[in-house]
């Protein structure tokens, strides 16, 4: 396959994640939206499946042979040397209830070689670095992106996560997740941390809380049971921010753990993780 530059790429992301931003904004946040599933813990709406395929309309104009792992839908082939992870809508309950803390979020990923990493079989995600990524919020019009090995931006302006170091300054944020598994493994770090750290937040839009440790609004993000697509292009951004992103593949459907902090407070909030 020829090389992808990740600049373009980069700008491709930035102009799918506006259109999708875009259509969601068009959907005023109190309006009531056609739902196409919806489960205990979740909701998913006709406009998560819209505005995917406004993002890969986008990407196929430019990217025609790279791979799409997305929230909804799949194509292309699941090892080739480039993947696109699309989160159309991170954040659909926030959304279909009308609170505006949503986002879009895009990253290219490229395979790489970890063989030496592993003793037995690779965790199929850990097979891939990310190399380009953005996180849209049409709400607050803020967009994040990066490169590998060049600075994370907000709006265009360098970001850096925060400095603090002790728990009981930090603000931490936790995800729960979709299953009642992943709920219960939450509930002890909650139970833990809300009395250690200043405040606790449960946001519901994993890919935001990633980017607001990137940009020091946050000092840590930890959840069980996140998406690939939830996290990907976060996380470059919080790495391009110089922060700490560690996560483990915990099932074949991209499912993971992750802890997203500033660095500093990492050391505290690894026992949680
Ligand atoms: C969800 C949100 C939520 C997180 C879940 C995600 P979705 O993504 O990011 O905050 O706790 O793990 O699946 O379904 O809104 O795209
Ligand atoms: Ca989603």
């Amino acid at each position: 396959m020829k090389p992808v530059s990740h600049s373009q790429a980069l700008a491709t992301s930035m102009e799918a994640a506006l259109a999708a931003g875009t259509l969601m904004g068009r959907h005023r946040i109190s309006s009531r939206k056609k739902v196409n599933e919806a489960t205990q813990h979740d909701i998913k709406l006709e406009l998560d499946v819209r505005c995917q395929k406004l993002i890969e309309k986008t990407l196929r104009s430019r990217f025609p042979q790279v791979a799409v792992l997305g929230e909804e839908g799949i194509s292309g082939d699941p090892n080739a040397e480039y993947r696109w992870v699309i989160d159309p809508i991170d954040g659909t309950v926030n959304f279909a209830y009308g609170i505006p803390h949503a986002c879009v979020s895009i990253a290219l990923d490229r395979r790489i070689d970890v063989t030496s990493k592993f003793r037995g079989a690779v965790p199929p995600d850990a097979a891939y670095q990310t190399v380009a990524g953005v996180v849209y919020d049409p709400f607050c019009q803020e967009m994040w992106t990066a490169v590998r090995g060049q600075a994370a931006r907000l709006n265009g302006r360098r970001i850096h996560v925060s400095q603090r170091s002790e728990l009981k300054e930090a603000l931490v944020s936790l995800g729960f997740a979709k299953k009642r598994e992943t709920l219960n493994e939450m509930l002890p770090q909650f139970n833990h941390l809300v009395h250690r750290v200043r405040k606790i937040r449960i946001m519901g839009a994993a890919a935001l809380a990633m980017v607001y440790v990137a940009c020091g609004r946050l000092d840590a993000y930890l959840e069980y049971g996140v998406r690939w697509w939830d996290v990907s292009a976060g996380g470059l951004i919080l790495e391009m921010a110089g922060g700490d992103f560690t996560h483990d593949q915990i099932s074949p459907d991209h499912t993971h753990r992750i802890l997203a902090n500033n660095g500093p407070i990492g050391k505290r909030m690894r026992r949680y993780y």
